[in-house]
């Protein structure tokens, strides 16, 4: 970014935050103003059919064709800044959170993590860009014991550094100025996770799959994913209902779990085999722990399915949320029943414009 470019962008003070999803490009654009997120304009833009797919099912696309939907989905969203931040899926990314021993030399430290990276990294350290966090002692919360005394927990971080490539290139492709990539999850924490101490359940329910996480005063203590989408529910009430994927979609949105359709069943099928993949990563991690997970929070596409919240809370037995990113952004009160609606979709996309207006 050149000297002025930057002088250009303080002035107009609006930054974008841009959610490159398997089935859809998200976008929210925000300004500060008085100490406030401004909403200022989003906009959402499905990629099926640009590769040939309906609408909600995921795509593989190249560099080119995501830059082709997102200069579209600018347009029609009035965006008028390029200068944003850009979600990396957790699928092309690898976080662990691991106990290692303590050194006070921080390049003792250093090395001791980068070698214990290398066993979870499935190929050449080369070939990803690495990071890591050491979670500070103090948020732990005093629940160590003696024999952990003299080691530290640290979140390892690593991207494919052909992902960057390919996010980048789509960012050249769209005339946009980007300056991170954000893992989604981190993303998600800030746009929704307001709970500092007790462990919180986040299920990102995506097109091609769900993204099941722990978050526990801040940290992503774990992290896994479940092959199994929304898309999902749209094939089988297309096969058991014989209609189009199209007529199926529809079906899907509209009926959601509401209990009186052949849709609904087929919605609660899949999100019940969704639920005990997640059940059994959480009872994992509780027992791991010997600590309760508090609350769930429903995030992605899914997310926005009628009646989920309810059918969740009668399976997990405890407190569930609807994601409502837009709740940290000033907007005009009549657009709040729609944004609270489609709030869970978006919590990638504000999380990053939310990221961007602190670096600002
Ligand atoms: N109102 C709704 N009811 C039920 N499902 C919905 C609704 N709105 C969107 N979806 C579904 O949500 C999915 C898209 O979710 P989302 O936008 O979070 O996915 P993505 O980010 O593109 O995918 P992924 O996270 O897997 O890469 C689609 O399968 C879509 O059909
Ligand atoms: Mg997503």
């Amino acid at each position: 970014m050149s000297f002025f470019d930057s002088l250009f962008t303080k002035k107009e003070g609006s930054v974008l935050g841009v959610d490159i999803g398997s089935s859809s490009l998200k976008v929210v654009q925000l300004r500060r103003e008085k100490g406030q997120a401004v909403l200022e304009t989003y906009g959402e833009l499905a990629l099926g059919p640009y590769a040939g797919v309906q609408v909600g099912q995921a795509t593989n696309l190249s560099a080119e064709q995501i830059a082709e939907t997102l200069k579209d989905l600018l347009r029609e969203a009035k965006v008028t800044t390029t200068n944003c931040g850009v979600s990396i899926p957790f699928a092309r990314s690898l976080l662990s959170l691991v106990r290692l021993p303590y050194r006070k030399s921080q390049q003792e430290q250093q090395t001791i993590i980068e070698l214990e990276a290398r066993k979870y990294i499935p190929v050449p350290v080369s070939e990803v860009q690495l990071d890591w966090f050491v979670v500070p002692k103090m948020e732990l919360g005093g629940r160590e014991d003696e024999r952990e005394k003299d080691t530290v927990e640290v979140l390892i971080v690593a991207v494919h550094n052909d992902e960057l490539a390919l996010l980048q290139s789509v960012m050249a492709g769209a005339s946009l100025a980007a300056t991170f990539y954000e893992i989604e999850i981190f993303s998600t924490i800030r746009a929704v996770v307001d709970e500092p101490v007790k462990p919180v359940m986040i299920l990102d329910l995506g097109a091609a799959s769900t993204k099941v996480y722990i978050v526990e005063h801040g940290v992503v203590a774990l992290s896994h994913s479940i092959g199994t989408g929304s898309q999902d529910i749209t094939r089988a009430i297309a096969v058991s209902s014989d209609v189009s994927l199209a007529r199926a979609e529809a079906l899907k949105k509209e009926r959601g779990l509401l209990r009186d359709s052949v849709s609904s069943k087929n919605s609660e099928v899949i999100f019940s085999n969704i639920f005990s993949e997640a059940r059994r990563a959480m009872v994992q991690y509780e027992t791991l722990h010997k600590r309760a997970v508090s609350s769930i929070m429903l995030t992605g596409g899914g997310g926005v399915t009628k009646e989920l919240s309810a059918y969740a809370k009668q399976t997990f037995s405890i407190d569930v949320r609807v994601a409502n990113p837009f709740a940290k952004t000033a907007a005009p009160a009549f657009m709040r029943p729609v944004l609270e609606e489609i709030g869970p979709e978006f919590a990638v996309a504000v999380g990053l414009a939310l990221r961007k207006l602190e670096e600002e």
